[in-house]
């Protein structure tokens, strides 16, 4: 059998050769498209018929039909070649040339294949699942899909074609469009980011970041910012929102944009990617769930952004594929999520745009997603191949290199549908998807989205590409046409429905408090409290130090996207940040803060403090002290980090700065408080443990609203109920050897091994026994919980497997002749921009005639299926936990009560005899509830004093049970017993039951 990177290999020769030339007029630009034998890698590699669920290992069959695959896709390479090989005709010498070149070439190439052969890693191929499973077979979409499929039906090849296709990087206002059927008044769609606010956009909400959502752990306020965020994307003619993203998962605590999504645990990114959705698309925008899948981290995502000619390649088994890094995307299907995006890297050696086991096979049959996928811009790196395995939308539409205008499909994907490499069903399959997901938003309504021009104003209402008014309309093209392009509308929201509110609260629960000793928080307004005040008549001397603490000096958004880290952190960067309308600096918020008649602040913005340092700090009563650590998206290199960051200390000095201000602060006997935001656990043992450093509150990414959200914390008007979503090792190697970002490639192709499988964050600290410096989950409050009374009710015996697969609701069909290809012509007269990607062919002389292979296998359909996300007894109540929370202190405060699952132990499948590992727990489920302090005069136990709430869980089949590789199911343990635990982290579980 060929090793798989051989393949790669020739794929990375093959995109060089095959990428069109303008003035190869005798290689037609597009034969690479329906010729390029790398299209086929899934094809060619595996044989459904063979495959070994288990380990995803492919035995080799020599079956008639893999034969003839074999043979037709020979003959596709050869085409692919002969054109250039004719053109060296003319002198013997430039032949003699080249071939020398070609045979060194292949040599070179070869030998790379020979060792990537012999280090072909366990996981490192991905199975077929063919064809694409057809929109429209869930009940919940059944209206949209008939309205769909009216639309689809009255469209031409080239206005479905064009559906399918961004016009190109900056031809339009977002940083994705579509391009329109205006005949039937399908409008271009607008697809702008990101994950935290309308990016490119003025008048627009900085809301907090992912992670500062996910450290909340309130499921209601997640929803609420979808919502808020949702609304401002309407109000600006955005059709689809890039957001939320949910991969990164967090694998690599130092990965670039893991703050984008909510945290390393896929129950938490899963029911906070689930809010988001929800809040985004009940305002009536398509959200589109990101990355998919195991894009963990920027060094090597894509091709040529980081010198190796592929991506990089995450090597992963299907039991981890299913219960980590896909979960958060099954609930994001089970919320009706309208679209999702396939990420740049490759998975098991095949791109994640164009691997049918992803899309085809575990998204499209496994998931039951109705919606349409999208590519990462410039994800795609085939034109037939993605199309078969399951890719439906390509952004920004260009090809192979950015803004090049030389898209795989557009006029390509109508060449591939006419000549048969392309069925024209899956054609229509992916438009009907985009326009069902349409209608399912009612994106339909042209009050709410009012018709485009010529026909109305609607459409977005800025540009990304210019804060003028006045613009280009199709700046990435030779056109100099320009009209208004930005109208400046303020969709922030008024009164109490400024979204400015929301950030605030998210940023105020999303602060997460680690020490607070000696009760030091909260602050008071006036500096001393009433003890301390005594036979003291100075004022109160606050210190504030770092540069964290201001906003940047050269403006708050001073670098592109974020991309510097220059004054207080509030976001990452990326195509995730965007411009913040104003950034509260936590210095003037905390100076305001103070009563200035009894507190006297001083502060020192810099992170090297000056050389009378000493009579800065031995002043103060207490040191408030900020630093920061920043990452972000691949495309922005700054201060050496490159997307990932290279360690997980402090950035900036930021530790040096801790210890010389607690050094010194009140010349050693003040009190230091100590503030960070940050992308990510940040390792805090260079001074955690110094005695005057009494409190710690990581802040991580607040959004706008920055200095307020902290005052709220430190002066307890918001008592913090942040809980880390994720570990804070003591160490960095302490999370494993899987946690190492890949610096360096090894390899053309480089290959990342996940074989820590399940074990990565907590579930490795555990597994292993090594104690965190604070462990996932960790927060601390300014009142006490204590939790009592745990139940654990079940409603249905155990048993081992869902109940059998419902067919669902029947597809849209069609007719499925051919056009004419005259029919996809260029219209006479044409005008074209230069670049601009359209659906039209130039030439019908060189349609052939090819076969879709695809058609050839029917993969089986899984039993995990059925409706969204997944056969929908996964999702049926099998037990409910509830547990009552006190509030024993003095202060009311939100408790956020979280459920982890243990496996039975030293069980074993019931059909195979064989040991199942799992992990020492799992969280699957959580609750954040308010509670009142106990009222004045009760007493606890005795007159019902104590303020107590109901916490209640509800655990479905699905969280209780393991992905089977064999069965290829989910799969309860029907012998042996959970143990069910409720607390207030994954290591503070007081309560426990049995089931
Ligand atoms: C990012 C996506 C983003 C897209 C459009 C890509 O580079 O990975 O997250 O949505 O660009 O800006
Ligand atoms: C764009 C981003 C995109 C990135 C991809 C940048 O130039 O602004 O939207 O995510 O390139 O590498």
């Amino acid at each position: 059998m060929p090793p798989v990177e051989s393949h790669e290999l020739r794929r990375g020769k093959y995109s060089k050769i095959d990428a069109p030339a303008e003035d190869e007029t005798d290689t037609p630009s597009r034969l690479s498209f329906d010729s390029n034998a790398s299209s086929y890698e899934d094809l060619d590699e595996f044989d459904p018929l063979n495959y070994d669920a288990g380990t995803l290992k492919q035995k080799r069959s020599t079956g008639d039909l893999r034969a003839r695959r074999k043979a037709s896709f020979k003959d596709a390479e050869l085409g692919a070649k002969s054109p250039k090989r004719r053109r060296c005709a003319p002198t013997k010498m430039c032949c003699g040339l080249v071939l020398l070149f070609v045979a060194a070439t292949v040599l070179l190439l070869s030998a790379g294949g020979i060792w990537a052969w012999r280090s072909a890693p366990e996981d490192g191929q991905s199975p077929p699942f063919y064809p694409t499973p057809k929109g429209g077979s869930d009940a919940k979409w059944v209206e949209s899909y008939k309205k769909a499929a009216e639309l689809v039906k009255q469209m031409t090849l080239v206005e479905k074609v064009n559906i399918t296709t961004g016009t190109g990087w900056s031809m339009q206002m977002c940083v994705g469009n579509t391009g329109p059927v205006p005949r039937l008044k399908f409008p271009a769609l607008c697809l702008q980011d990101g994950p935290l606010g309308i990016r490119f956009a003025d008048n627009i909400t900085a809301f907090p970041a992912g992670i500062t959502v996910g450290a909340t752990w309130n499921k209601e306020l997640m929803y609420r910012r979808g919502k808020a965020h949702g609304k401002e994307a309407r109000l600006k003619g955005i059709h689809i929102l890039l957001g939320p993203a949910m991969g990164p998962l967090g694998r690599m605590p130092a990965g670039g944009r893991n703050w984008e999504g909510f945290g390393t645990d896929p129950v938490l990114q899963g029911v906070a990617a689930a809010q988001t959705i929800k809040g985004i698309q009940d305002e009536g925008v398509m959200a589109t769930a990101k990355h998919y899948v195991l894009n963990e981290q920027e060094h090597f995502r894509q091709a040529w952004e980081w010198g190796t000619p592929n991506a990089i390649s995450s090597n992963i088994d299907d039991r981890t594929t299913h219960e980590i890094y896909a979960w958060p995307f099954a609930e994001s299907v089970r919320a009706g999520v309208a679209s999702i995006m396939c990420s740049y890297n490759q998975v098991n050696n095949s791109y994640a745009c164009q691997n049918s086991k992803l899309l085809n096979g575990i998204l499209k049959d496994e998931l039951g997603f109705q919606g349409f996928v999208q590519s990462d811009w410039l994800a795609q790196r085939s034109g037939v191949a993605s199309a078969l395995a399951g890719l439906d939308m390509t952004m920004p539409g260009d090809g192979l290199k950015w803004a090049d205008g030389e898209s795989l499909w557009g006029p390509a994907l109508t060449k591939a549908v006419l000549n048969g490499s392309v069925p024209i069903e899956r054609l229509n399959d992916m438009v009907t998807r985009v326009v069902a997901a349409w209608y399912q938003l009612g994106q339909d309504n042209t009050e709410r989205w009012p018709l485009q021009p010529p026909d109305g104003d609607g459409g977005p209402n800025f540009s990304s590409w210019t804060h003028e008014e006045i613009g280009l309309l199709h700046p990435g093209s030779d056109d100099k046409t320009t009209g208004v392009v930005n109208k400046f509308i303020n969709v922030q929201g008024e009164g109490n429905d400024f979204h400015g509110q929301i950030v605030r609260q998210v940023a105020a629960e999303g602060t997460v408090l680690l020490k607070n000793d000696d009760h030091i928080l909260p602050l008071d307004r006036n500096g001393w409290t009433q003890d301390e005040k005594q036979g003291k008549d100075m004022k109160y001397r606050v210190g504030i130090f770092g540069e964290d603490a201001r906003v940047n000096a050269d403006g708050m958004n001073a670098c592109p996207d974020r991309g510097c880290n220059m004054g207080t952190l509030a976001s990452g960067w990326g195509s995730g940040a965007v411009d913040n309308p104003y950034l509260i600096e936590p210095v003037s918020a905390i100076r305001e803060a103070f009563n200035n008649e009894s507190v006297y602040v001083t502060d020192w913005l810099k992170n090297v403090l000056p050389n009378e340092r000493k009579e800065l700090l031995e002043d103060q009563d207490i040191c408030i002290v900020f630093a920061n650590a920043d990452a972000g998206e691949g495309y922005i290199k700054w201060g050496g980090v490159y997307g990932d960051r290279n360690d997980l200390y402090l950035q900036k000095n930021g530790d040096k700065l801790i210890r010389d201000v607690a050094k010194d602060c009140g010349a050693g006997k003040g009190k230091v408080i100590v503030v960070i935001h940050t992308v990510g656990p940040v390792v805090l043992e260079k001074w955690i443990d110094l005695p005057n450093i009494k409190a710690v509150l990581f802040a991580n990414l607040p959004g706008q609203e920055s200095g307020n959200s902290l005052v709220d914390i430190l002066f307890g008007d918001v008592n913090p109920s942040g809980h880390l979503p994720y570990t804070i090792a003591k160490k960095e190697d302490d999370y494993g050897p899987g946690s190492k970002i890949m610096y360096l490639p090894k390899n053309l192709v480089p290959q990342q091994n996940f074989t820590e499988g399940l074990y990565i964050d907590y579930r490795y600290f555990d597994k292993n026994n090594i104690a965190p410096r604070y462990e996932f989950g960790f927060g601390l409050s300014y009142t006490v919980f204590h939790l009592s009374s745990i139940i654990v009710t079940p409603h249905v015996n155990k048993s081992p497997l869902p109940a059998p697969r419902r067919s669902g609701v029947k597809p849209p069909t069609y007719p499925t002749e051919i056009p004419d290809p005259k029919s996809a012509l260029f219209p006479p007269d044409f005008r074209k921009l230069s670049k601009y990607i359209y659906p039209y062919i130039s030439s019908t002389d060189d349609i052939g005639k090819h076969e879709d292979q695809t058609l050839l296998i029917q993969s089986p359909l899984s039993q995990a299926g059925g409706a969204q996300g997944g056969n929908p007894d996964l999702y049926t109540t099998v037990l409910t936990v509830s547990a009552s929370v006190t509030n024993i202190g003095l202060v009311d405060g939100d408790a956020v009560v979280q459920l982890y699952v243990s496996f039975p132990q030293d069980y074993k499948d019931e059909e195979t005899g064989k040991p199942v590992d799992f992990p020492i727990r799992v969280l699957r489920g959580f609750e954040k509830v308010h509670v009142e302090a106990q009222k004045q005069g009760l007493v606890p136990g005795v007159n019902g004093g104590g303020n107590k709430q109901l916490v209640k869980f509800e655990l479905t089949r699905k969280d209780l049970s393991y992905w089977d590789v064999r069965r290829q199911n989910w799969v309860m343990p029907t012998t042996g017993e959970f143990t069910i635990s409720v607390g207030f982290s994954s290591r503070d579980l007081p309560l426990q039951d049995k089931w």
